[in-house]
């Protein structure tokens, strides 16, 4: 038993020590896209009943790109590996009684979770 056991473990054991870091796109694809599709493209990327891009605050989220970039007024959308410098995070994060807090205070749209921003976070750090 121990025998068989113990190869098992060393490979366990390698294979903690070198998780896959997380790849940006791929990240971007999974996780924060159907986020952002959910509480921020309707004011941000989406087109209205005639067809016309909204892109409040002159910010757009439909791509990593986009995302970046930032708006008219609260700088990089983000810096990658700061969150703490990234618009896109900040404004996101920022308590529901703060009037730039996004999704704004009274609109219908989903503030993000903890745990999505925590998912918003992570991606914002990732190196590639
Ligand atoms: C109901 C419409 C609406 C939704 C939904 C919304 N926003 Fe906004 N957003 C605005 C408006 C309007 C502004 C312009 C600043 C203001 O009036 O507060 C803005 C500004 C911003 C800015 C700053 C742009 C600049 O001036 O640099 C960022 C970043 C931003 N939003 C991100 C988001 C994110 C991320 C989400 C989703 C979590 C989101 N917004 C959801 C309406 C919206």
């Amino acid at each position: 038993m121990t025998r068989l056991l113990l190869p098992v473990l060393l490979a366990a054991a390698a294979h903690a020590e070198t998780p896959a870091a997380p790849d940006r796109k791929a990240m971007y694809e999974k996780e924060i896209k159907p986020l952002m599709e959910r509480s921020c493209v309707g004011c941000h990327g989406g087109k209205d009943a005639q067809g016309k891009v909204r892109a409040r605050g002159g910010y757009r989220a439909t791509s990593i790109a986009e995302l970046e970039k930032g708006g008219k007024e609260q700088g990089a959308g983000i810096t990658w590996g700061k969150p703490m410098e990234s618009s896109l995070y900040l404004l996101s994060k920022a308590n529901r009684t703060d009037d730039l807090a996004m999704p704004p205070r009274k609109s219908k749209a989903q503030p993000l979770t903890a745990a999505e921003l925590e998912t918003l976070r992570r991606w914002i750090e990732t190196s590639k």
